[in-house]
């Protein structure tokens, strides 16, 4: 089923703009493909909606990055230099511990989503491409955020992971659905 088909808004993600009320839903797969995963982590749930979206338009597996340990509101404190997310943004080399067990061998194509925390992806995300190999594999980036763009965090991933196919998506909470539609329909040519 297609975001369209489902009802799905991505202005329903914050802050997105609703205006491409009109497009061709035929952009968008309507078959399940079992070789997309799509992993995301999201602490408020604004990214687990966008996910959810991409899920859907590409017919792939959706799966949660769970923390072992929650992020409380006090932990997402971005105003507190020693709330739990301000300490990891000061320690990169932090990994978090997620829940594992997840088998990526069906899968060809993952889109990882998150949200963009200091301009950069949540140390969770790390941890789980430490957790797998996803060596030729193709990543597709994606991500929510107040304001910025996608490219620092993604440029301080393919920094991280030199040997990952990565590739840069977008910001989905601030895209209509007509470019989310030009997006995924750009990743198939
Ligand atoms: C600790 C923290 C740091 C953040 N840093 C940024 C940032 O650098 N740039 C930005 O645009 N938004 C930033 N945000 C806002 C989130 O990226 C945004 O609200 C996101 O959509 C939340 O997604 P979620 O609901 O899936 O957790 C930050 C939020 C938190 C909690």
């Amino acid at each position: 089923m297609s975001a369209l088909a489902a009802g799905l808004t991505l202005s329903a993600c914050g802050g997105g703009k609703s205006s491409d009320t009109a497009q061709d839903s035929t952009a968008v797969a309507d078959t399940t493909d079992s070789k997309v995963l799509v992993a995301y982590y999201s602490a408020t749930g604004t990214t687990a909606k966008a996910a959810a979206e991409v899920a859907d338009a590409t017919g792939g597996t959706l799966y949660e990055i769970v923390p072992e340990k929650v992020y409380t509101d006090e932990d997402l404190d971005y105003e507190n230099d020693n709330s739990r997310s301000a300490i990891e943004n000061k320690n990169p080399d932090m990994r978090p511990a997620i829940k594992t067990g997840l088998d990526t061998a069906p899968y060809e194509t993952v889109y990882v989503g998150f949200p963009v925390w200091w301009d950069k992806a949540p140390l969770v995300v790390y941890t789980f491409l430490d957790s797998y190999d996803f060596t030729g594999k193709k990543i597709i980036v994606f991500a929510t955020a107040h304001s910025s763009g996608l490219n620092p965090s993604f440029d301080a991933l393919k920094a991280a992971y030199p040997n990952y196919n990565l590739t840069e998506g977008v910001i989905l909470n601030k895209t209509s659905e007509k470019a989310f539609d030009e997006w995924l329909d750009s990743l198939k040519k």
